[in-house]
C-alpha cells in the first residue's frame, strides 16, 4: 500500500450506510474504492475471496433452484461472481444496499433489488421468513457495529434462513483482539514496518477496551447468541493469501 491508500484506508474506516450511498456515485473513484477499499485490497483478488465463500457456502454451487440474499453486495467484482453463480443454479438472489449501489448492479428477472439499510428494510422481505436458503453478508456487519446495537441485525437475518440448512455467512468481520495478537508476533511486528515504513515496533495495546471496534468479545457473543436462537455457529478463519486475513475472520451460521 502506497502513502496515498494509506490516506485513502484512513478516510475510508468510518464509513456508514449514508456515506456509501455518496461513494457509490462517485464517478472518479475505481469500483474498488466506492466499496471503501483502496485498490490494492480489492483488485485482482476478489475472485480469491469468492473462492473462500463459495467453500464455506458449498450450497451456492452444489444446489439448484434456491433462494438467495445478499446483505451490502457493494458494486465490485464480488457481487459479479455471486450473482454468476445464481443464475448458472438457477437461484433467485435478492440484493438488499442503498438504492445507488444497487443502481451499480445488473437487473435480470432472477435478481431482485430490495433498498436497505437491513434491517430496516426487514418488512419487505417479510415473505421470506424461513425461506433463505443462503445469505452472504461480506465486509459489512463493521459498519453495523459502528451504527448501533447487532443484535437486532443478526436476529432479523438469523430469520430469514430456511430450517434444514439454511446458511449465513458473515464475512470479513474485523476482530481488534485477532489484530493484536498479530501486532504482537514477530510476523505482526514485519508486518507493521512494511505497512507503516517506519523502522518501529507496533504498540498491540492489550488489555484497554476495544472502543468502537468490534473485538473476541463482540464475536463470540453473536456465536452465543446465534446458538441460544437455535442456529449453530463457528468462527472461521480466512485463507492467509486474503488481503485482510491476518485481522478478519468469519462467522458461518445454519440452521438445523
Ligand atoms: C465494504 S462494502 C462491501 C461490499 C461487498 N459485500 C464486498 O465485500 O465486496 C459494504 C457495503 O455494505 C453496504 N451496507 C452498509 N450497511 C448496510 C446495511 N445495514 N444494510 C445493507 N447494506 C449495507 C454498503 O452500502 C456497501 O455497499
Amino acid at each position: 500500500m502506497n502513502e496515498e491508500e494509506r490516506r485513502q484506508a484512513r478516510a475510508f474506516a468510518d464509513l456508514s450506510y449514508e456515506g456509501f450511498r455518496e461513494l457509490a456515485g462517485r464517478a472518479d473513484l475505481s469500483r474498488y474504492q466506492r466499496i471503501g477499499f483502496p485498490d490494492s485490497l480489492r483488485a485482482g483478488r476478489e475472485g480469491a475471496i469468492f473462492d473462500d465463500i463459495r467453500a464455506k457456502l458449498p450450497a451456492l454451487e452444489a444446489r439448484r433452484g434456491l433462494t438467495v440474499l445478499d446483505i451490502g453486495p457493494g458494486c465490485s467484482d464480488l457481487p459479479a461472481h455471486i450473482i454468476e453463480a445464481c443464475r448458472a443454479q438457477g437461484h433467485e438472489i435478492i440484493l438488499v444496499d442503498s438504492p445507488e449501489m444497487l443502481a451499480a448492479l445488473p437487473d435480470a428477472p432472477f435478481i431482485r433489488k430490495i433498498e436497505g439499510p437491513f434491517p430496516d428494510c426487514a418488512p419487505a422481505l417479510a415473505g421470506l421468513s424461513g425461506q433463505v436458503d443462503v445469505v452472504v453478508c461480506y465486509s459489512v456487519l463493521h459498519y453495523v457495529f459502528a451504527a448501533g446495537p447487532l443484535f437486532g441485525f443478526l436476529d432479523a437475518a438469523m430469520g430469514l434462513l430456511r430450517p434444514g440448512g439454511g446458511a449465513m455467512l458473515i464475512g470479513d468481520v474485523p476482530n481488534a483482539s485477532m489484530r493484536r495478537r498479530f501486532l504482537a508476533s514477530a510476523a505482526g511486528a514485519a508486518f507493521h514496518r512494511h505497512y507503516t515504513g517506519r523502522d518501529e515496533d507496533p504498540v498491540p495495546g492489550f488489555n484497554q477496551p476495544s472502543e468502537g471496534e468490534m473485538d473476541d468479545a463482540v464475536l463470540l457473543s453473536l456465536v452465543a447468541r446465534a446458538r441460544a436462537a437455535g442456529v449453530d455457529a463457528w468462527v472461521l478463519p480466512q485463507p492467509p493469501e486474503l488481503p485482510m486475513a491476518n485481522r478478519r475472520e468469519d462467522l458461518l451460521l445454519r440452521r438445523p
